[in-house]
């Protein structure tokens, strides 16, 4: 593999990304000094900016105290209101339809409590049977909180027999047979496991017209892909902040609700002060006033110093631009793809991720077989330097992040691989 190093390194030159605005960890092992980090769509890497933006927040907070929420250089108060422009952006929505909150899996919750309404027959709720875990919980808890069997009331999407990936048509087919019976679908627009990115558009009208309400976890697709929720005709949408939009663990999370949702008085919503109008809010009125604006769902102060790194990276999407990522994405996966084909040819490693570009993110999932993911991983660490990460028991995940990850990291990534795995037949029944 040393040979392709040349090129690697040539292809870099020709299509650098923003690298230098990022702190990349330094190796444990291997021969570079820097890790080559293919685990942004776990958590992504920490803006250089990041560390200012925060400093002059504690600069506020130990001048300023309370009166930082009105003479902070940025107000406190009206923080969020920054998040607001950047987010809708990024997700192809209008400003009111969006709104940085929480994190994820609160989300869906507040979100499930609006449009999770089982009525009649029409009370199931379709997710699919590799949702990440927190949605399956989260679904299955709100069956309870409804009164409802969770088993009965939660359906699990399967491929086929044979196949990693759910076709299109396996929802779109069960919603035209079983969609009157189905009150909410919620799935990964781009999935954890398999970097498999649904048809959002398709999926979406086809829940719709069955009567449905439509919602998707973004959690791997914000910041990954170019979005048009708004167009799309999504119901309502949720993500977080902490993978492909740096932001720092346990960063908030964003959400969309459709415009023909916002000021809709007949939708439950569970309510707190920062949900009502900002404008009245200190008059300290017992009756909540909310504005047709995701903003509604609000529910608690926001935590400024998390909200801080939220708006630091989502100032580096706004200058970069959706598109122009996109568009390096989809080189620097390509390539890695290529590189992977070579090493997997002749050893007992199966790509399980779609082949095709519109398919995927910037996520190339593989299976390890027997050689278990988790040892392989730890060598990949130690002995090479290279951070990916496993999905026990068999799937490791590779994502070149386009904003700093490079041709030469994914071909660290190729070369530990061959070194790390020796070579010898695939398990019976893998497919590529
Ligand atoms: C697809 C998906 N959904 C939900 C979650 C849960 O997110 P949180 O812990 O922020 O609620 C994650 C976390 O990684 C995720 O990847």
């Amino acid at each position: 593999m040393t040979s392709g190093e040349d090129e690697a390194r040539r292809r870099d030159a020709d299509d650098p990304g923003q690298r230098d605005l990022f702190l990349v960890p330094p190796a444990e092992g291997g021969r570079y000094p820097e890790v080559a980090y293919l685990a942004g769509n776990s958590l992504g890497l920490q803006p250089r900016a990041a560390r200012a933006d925060l400093g002059e927040e504690l600069n506020a907070w130990a001048r300023l105290a309370v009166e930082g929420h009105f003479e902070a250089d940025r107000p406190w108060l009206s923080y969020p209101q920054l998040l607001t422009e950047p987010s809708a952006r990024l997700v192809g929505a209008r400003p009111a339809e969006t709104v940085v909150m929480n994190s994820l899996t609160v989300n869906l919750h507040l979100l499930m409590v609006s449009f999770y309404r089982p009525t009649g027959r029409r009370t199931r709720i379709v997710i699919e049977d590799s949702a990440f875990p927190s949605d399956s919980y989260a679904v299955r808890s709100q069956a309870r909180f409804h009164g409802l069997d969770p088993d009965a009331t939660v359906v699990r999407l399967r491929p086929r027999p044979g196949e990693d990936l759910l076709r299109t048509e396996d929802v779109t087919g069960f919603l035209a047979a079983e969609g009157d019976t189905v009150a909410l679908l919620l799935l990964g627009g781009l999935n954890y496991l398999t970097g498999q990115l649904m048809d959002i558009p398709v999926v979406t009208e086809a829940g719709r017209t069955a009567g449905a309400v439509v919602g998707w976890d973004l959690a791997h697709a914000a910041g990954n892909v170019p979005l048009r929720l708004h167009d799309w005709g999504v119901d309502f949408a949720a993500w977080c902040t902490y993978k492909y939009l740096n932001s720092g663990p346990g960063s908030p999370g964003g959400v969309f609700i459709h415009e023909r949702h916002l000021g809709r008085t007949d939708l439950p919503r569970f309510d707190g002060w920062w949900g009502t109008d900002p404008d009245t809010r200190f008059e300290m009125a017992p009756v909540s006033r909310p504005l047709p604006r995701a903003d509604a769902w609000q529910l608690s102060t926001p935590q400024l110093l998390a909200f801080t790194p939220v708006r630091t990276s989502l100032e580096i999407f706004d200058r970069v631009g959706m598109d122009t990522l996109r568009a390096r994405s989809e080189r620097l996966t390509g390539y890695l793809e290529g590189l992977l084909d070579e090493v997997t040819r002749d050893r007992p490693l199966t790509g399980v991720t779609p082949r095709e570009p519109a398919r995927r993110g910037a996520q190339l999932s593989v299976r390890t077989g027997a050689v278990g993911a988790g040892d392989l991983v730890k060598r990949l660490r130690h002995e090479h330097g290279v951070l990916a990460d496993a999905r026990e028991p068999d799937i490791v995940r590779f994502a070149p992040t386009p904003l700093y990850s490079t041709y030469h990291d994914c071909w660290r990534v190729a070369e530990a691989l061959a070194a790390v795995v020796p070579p010898g037949p695939r398990d019976a029944g893998s497919s590529r």
